[in-house]
């Protein structure tokens, strides 16, 4: 088949040459983006003068209709036309004759693939920070029902001090709040136009750049053609944003599966978000929850692939840039879905309370509020914690907890401990307590929901 570029050949490529170097097979994703960006482009040729009206008329006509057949799925893309650029405008030409081939007038693939990219990233951008707004809301919402569900907070995974539930389910909220900034503010740099740039110097054509970019609703257009065609850094950034937000999801998720599990059992997964054993009869698995820590993998991967395509290559645009599609393309894919599932799986499970608040009846989650207590009446923390520790091993040899120990066995340790110790180290008190800014105590986690919720309304 002839080649669109084909005038300055003397032999064609082998097909499995040009399969080699085709892009087709993936950037058909950007159909919509790159039907968009040339009836844009075409429509500012025609209000500059530079193509007849008629001309102009023909070939949005026959852009409508290929869009239309895009829509339907009805439109049939070949490798011998390489990628969606030159497989639209072949259609064109098939469609309405040889003034499809005026098209291109003023543009080079080089702006028109950047303009489809910063397209396609402005609307699936949009709809990350959607679902990332909705899988806050949910967690929210499970905050607010467990405010008072007393559970064991970890350092090192060993049982550290008492927290209220609500107050864990809220670190990974103001996370995804970070992850939904991260991605707003990137917003502006995507919301830039390339169009207009050509291969890399610009065009001769009396061109109205403003005019691309208020027709494809971009705030901005490059500055400089050069960089215009060679920028991929907003979608290095979208790939950074990905990575750090699926850093989160897998961390969390992490933390489900443990809670899941039979030494845990802190909370079980809804049966329509857990799968079964082909041979283990009593398994229930949460493998959404393992595929979504396993994907952050291939996001890590994305990334550190296009910064690799990126180094060192010279400006401007180099066939190397093709590479940028697929990371990008997968990215947006498991985000969307991993943010989806996550949503589901958190809005649908059990948290087993009763087991939370029991988990902290036996431990020594409560040593710190001995040490506090020690430390209100006037002995240093440092003599305090000294005191805590050596009673903490007493219980340790006897088999028991600090709330089993009698005054008496306290008081060899120090005088200074009355009666009222056992309300201070009842889990429940100790949780109450923690009224500092950001602490766990319900007055500050019932405060900082309100924070949240005022965040999303
Ligand atoms: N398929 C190409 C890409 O994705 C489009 C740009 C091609 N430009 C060129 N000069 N060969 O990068």
């Amino acid at each position: 088949m002839a080649k669109l570029w084909g005038g300055r050949f003397q032999k064609s490529a082998e097909s499995w040459v040009d399969e080699f170097g085709a892009s087709i097979g993936f950037d058909q994703q950007l159909v919509m983006e790159d039907i968009e960006g040339s009836i844009a482009h075409v429509t500012m040729l025609g209000a500059q003068g530079i193509l007849p009206t008629e001309d102009v008329e023909k070939i949005l006509s026959g852009l409508r209709e290929l869009n239309t057949k895009a829509e339907a799925g009805e439109l049939e893309f070949t490798v011998a036309n390489e990628d969606i650029h030159l497989n639209l405008e072949k259609m064109l030409i098939d469609l309405i004759g040889p003034v499809g081939g005026k098209l291109h007038t003023g543009r080079s693939r080089n702006d028109q693939v950047a303009t489809d990219m910063h397209l396609f990233l402005k609307k699936r951008v949009a709809e990350v920070i959607d679902l990332i707004e909705n899988f806050q809301a949910t967690i929210l919402e499970k905050a607010e029902q467990n405010v008072e569900t007393i559970a064991p907070g970890y350092t090192h995974l060993q049982r550290a001090q008492p927290i209220s539930f609500a107050h864990h389910l809220m670190a990974y909220f103001w996370m995804l709040e970070r992850d939904k900034q991260r991605f707003s503010e990137s917003v502006k740099r995507i919301d830039i136009l390339p169009l207009g740039a050509g291969a890399m110097a610009g065009t001769t054509f009396p061109i109205d750049r403003l005019k691309s970019a208020e027709l494809l609703g971009f705030s901005q257009v490059y500055q400089n053609s050069m960089d215009a065609v060679s920028d991929r850094d907003f979608i290095v950034e979208f790939l950074s944003n990905s990575s750090l937000m699926m850093a989160h999801l897998s961390r969390f998720a992490e933390e489900i599966i443990l809670w899941s599990t039979d030494e845990f059992k802190f909370i079980e997964l809804d049966d329509a978000f857990s799968t079964g054993s082909s041979i283990m009869p009593q398994k229930k698995n949460p493998d959404m929850a393992e595929l979504i820590r396993g994907k952050s993998g291939r996001v890590y991967g994305n990334l550190m692939g296009l910064l690799t395509v990126l180094k060192g290559t010279p400006l401007t645009y180099n066939k190397d840039m093709q590479e940028d599609k697929e990371g990008m393309f997968d990215t947006v894919q498991t985000v969307l879905g991993s943010l989806k599932i996550f949503e589901g799986m958190v809005r649908t499970m059990t948290i087993n309370t009763a087991r939370l608040e029991q988990a902290v009846q036996s431990d020594f989650s409560n040593a710190t509020e001995l040490a506090d207590y020690l430390a209100t009446k006037g002995m240093p923390f440092r003599e305090a914690h000294e005191v805590t520790g050596k009673l903490v091993f007493t219980c340790i040899q006897k088999g028991i907890y600090l709330l089993d120990l009698p005054l008496e066995e306290m008081k060899k340790e120090s005088e200074l401990i009355e009666a009222d110790i056992y309300d201070v180290l009842a889990p429940e008190a100790a949780v109450r307590r923690r009224n500092s800014l950001g602490g766990t105590g319900f007055e500050q986690v019932k405060i900082q929901l309100q924070t949240a919720k005022a965040l999303l309304s």
